[in-house]
């Protein structure tokens, strides 16, 4: 789909000063308004990861939306990789440093199984302490992590740096 990334970068809707000023802020709600451009996101994402993932974790909150519809183009089992506090059974953590402060996300012990093959989806990879704290999240279950699949990649904010070791695709780079 030569120009996939192209329409999917006239997509992304400019917000400047959100969430906060000096921010600008890409928002992908229009991609997924958009059902062509959607199915050929899914499309071009499951072309490379085709019988190679076991299960697709989704990052709360906008890594659930495309997560899931990958996973179901996949036929992979969904897990949810939440913020702290929001599954209810018993969970592996782990905490990033953001700009300021901290955060924490986590899975359930027992939504993977040892040696499974895991694909991570968010919406954006910035600093990259996000998808880096997932992959440690599935190397605690021991499951085996495909790749990094993400939208838009900010490559001035080096996330890759973090994920070192891991396959990281992204549709778009800013
Ligand atoms: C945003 C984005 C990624 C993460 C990337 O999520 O959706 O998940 O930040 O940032 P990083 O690479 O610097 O870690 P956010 O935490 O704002 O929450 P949301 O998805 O719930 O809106
Ligand atoms: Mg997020």
């Amino acid at each position: 789909d030569p120009h996939l990334a192209r329409d999917v970068a006239a997509s992304l809707r400019a917000i400047p000063d959100f969430p906060e000023p000096g921010v600008l802020f890409k928002d992908f709600t229009p991609l997924l308004l958009d059902v062509d451009l959607r199915n050929r996101v899914s499309t071009d994402v499951v072309r490379r990861y085709d019988g190679a993932a076991d299960l697709v974790i989704g990052i709360e909150a906008r890594g659930f939306i495309l997560g899931s519809v990958i996973a179901d183009r996949l036929g992979a089992g969904f897990v949810p990789v939440r913020k702290e506090g929001k599954l209810p059974s018993q969970t592996h953590s782990v905490s990033y440093s953001l700009e300021y402060g901290s955060a924490t996300v986590e899975v359930h012990t027992d939504a993977i199984q040892a040696g499974q093959r895991v694909l991570i989806v968010d919406d954006v990879l910035a600093t990259g302490g996000t998808a880096a704290a997932a992959v440690e999240l599935v190397r605690r279950c021991g499951g085996e992590v495909v790749a990094v699949e993400v939208v838009l990649e900010l490559g001035f904010l080096r996330g890759r740096d973090k994920l070192a070791g891991t396959r990281v695709n992204a549709l778009l780079t800013d």
